[in-house]
């Protein structure tokens, strides 16, 4: 397995993961192509795949909000999981963090997502249940 920066003309391919991953997605909001193609030209190190022969098998993004890093939209194919791809995409994407000298990793959970409530504390993260997340939406599209 390869994990390396996912290109441009990879973008389509990591959206198709996300589909067949399960993982919810927003087409008409922030997961537009042509914004999801900003992001990733703005930070391209932050766009992480992880390939098997050629194939995208997991995907993770990244972001640095100059504080923390963050850890959004890890996906893995079904028939790749349980082999530790998730783990590898997030120890990487650390480490990505880490070269910008960020020291606090987080990551949102929805709260019936055991196998990444899992994933993350096997990787280190501690849960916080004294925060609640509240969101304000100017357009609910994104
Ligand atoms: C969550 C997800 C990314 C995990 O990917 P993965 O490659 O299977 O994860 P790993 O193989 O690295 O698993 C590492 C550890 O996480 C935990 N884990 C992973 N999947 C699990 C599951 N279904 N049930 C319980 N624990 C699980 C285990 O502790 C596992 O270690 P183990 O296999 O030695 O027991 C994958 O299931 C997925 O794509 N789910 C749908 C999308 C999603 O929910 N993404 C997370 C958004 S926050």
């Amino acid at each position: 397995m390869v994990i390396r920066p996912i290109r441009e003309e990879e973008l389509g391919t990591l959206v198709n993961l996300w589909k067949d991953s399960g993982l919810p997605f927003r087409p008409e909001g922030r997961d537009r192509m042509d914004r999801l193609s900003q992001q990733r030209k703005d930070d391209p190190d932050l766009f992480i795949g992880a390939f098997e022969k050629g194939t995208m098998i997991g995907a993770v993004i990244a972001s640095d909000d100059g504080r923390k890093g963050w850890i959004n939209r890890l996906a893995v194919l079904p028939a790749f999981r349980r082999k530790g791809v998730g783990i590898d995409l997030v120890e990487e994407s650390e480490k990505v963090l880490r070269k910008r000298e960020r020291k606090v990793f987080a990551i949102l959970i929805e709260g019936d997502n055991r196998a990444s409530e899992d994933l993350f504390v096997g990787a280190g993260y501690k849960r916080e249940d004294d925060i609640i997340y509240y969101v304000k939406r100017d357009d609910e599209a994104f």
